[in-house]
């Protein structure tokens, strides 16, 4: 599973060119999850574009809200699946820290998300958290939103440490394997129905340093900012992922 995190960037011309390179670039694939969550205002122009290059890519959203109608400002579940989305990111360490999301509004978005989109949850910790060694106790704090929930079989996890996201820093591939494999057990042990999320790693993932993230056993995936704004980076991330050379 291979996440592109646009964040607040692109434009339509972006986009254009974006979707070129990305289709000169690309190796086809088999049995990935390839994915984009752009800003929503280029939902409708990006599904134009994969469509009309026949790739093989998934449209979603960075965020949702929990609810529709008296909302200033929010897009709802009901309105990304309307548009034919497929995901949503929810508890970005940008969201948590810009607009103080908290855990019980990540809880209630996860709620509300159910099995209508897949639900991909970030979670990491910060570095000072890093430097006190606490990164575990963070982990279980954030993964402690999904107590006691029924989740759907393709309920994601995202590992970011905040630390690494748009750093270039990284923790060693051995030390994201023993994480992703905490969140595993931590999920499958807190969830209702003992699932075992999918878990990708992201923060500074770029097409040199993927392949060393994607031998570990616990590395389900990545989810990309800066590299994924790339047409051509981002696919290259893809092949390797697959397996093919660059
Ligand atoms: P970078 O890949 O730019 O470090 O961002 C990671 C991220 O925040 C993806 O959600």
């Amino acid at each position: 599973m291979i996440i592109a995190n646009w964040k607040c960037n692109g434009s339509k011309k972006m986009i254009q060119d974006w979707s070129k390179h990305y289709k000169d670039t690309y190796i086809p694939f088999k049995n990935t999850f390839v994915g984009i969550a752009p800003p929503y205002i280029y939902v409708e122009q990006l599904i134009n574009l994969i469509n009309a290059y026949d790739l093989d890519i998934e449209i979603g959203v960075q965020d949702i809200d929990i609810s529709s109608g008296a909302r200033t400002g929010a897009i709802s579940v009901d309105m990304i699946q309307d548009i034919e989305c497929q995901f949503t990111i929810v508890g970005h360490s940008e969201r948590r820290t810009i607009f103080d999301e908290s855990n019980e509004s990540v809880s209630a978005k996860i709620d509300s998300v159910g099995n209508k989109v897949e639900t991909i949850l970030c979670v990491g910790e910060s570095a000072k958290e890093n430097n006190d060694k606490e990164t575990r106790n963070i982990l279980e704090d954030q993964l402690s939103v999904i107590e006691g929930k029924v989740l759907p079989s393709s309920f994601s996890v995202a590992y970011e440490p905040v630390w690494a996201i748009g750093t270039g820093n990284t923790p060693t591939p051995e030390e994201i394997n023993d994480i992703h494999k905490f969140i595993k057990d931590v999920v499958q042990s807190s969830s209702e129905n003992s699932i075992v999320p999918n878990v990708l790693y992201g923060g500074s993932v770029n097409d040199a340093n993927a392949e060393s993230f994607f031998k570990q056993d616990n590395v389900n995936g990545a989810l990309i900012g800066g590299a994924s704004l790339q047409g051509k980076s981002f696919a290259n991330i893809v092949n390797i992922f697959n397996g093919k050379a660059i």
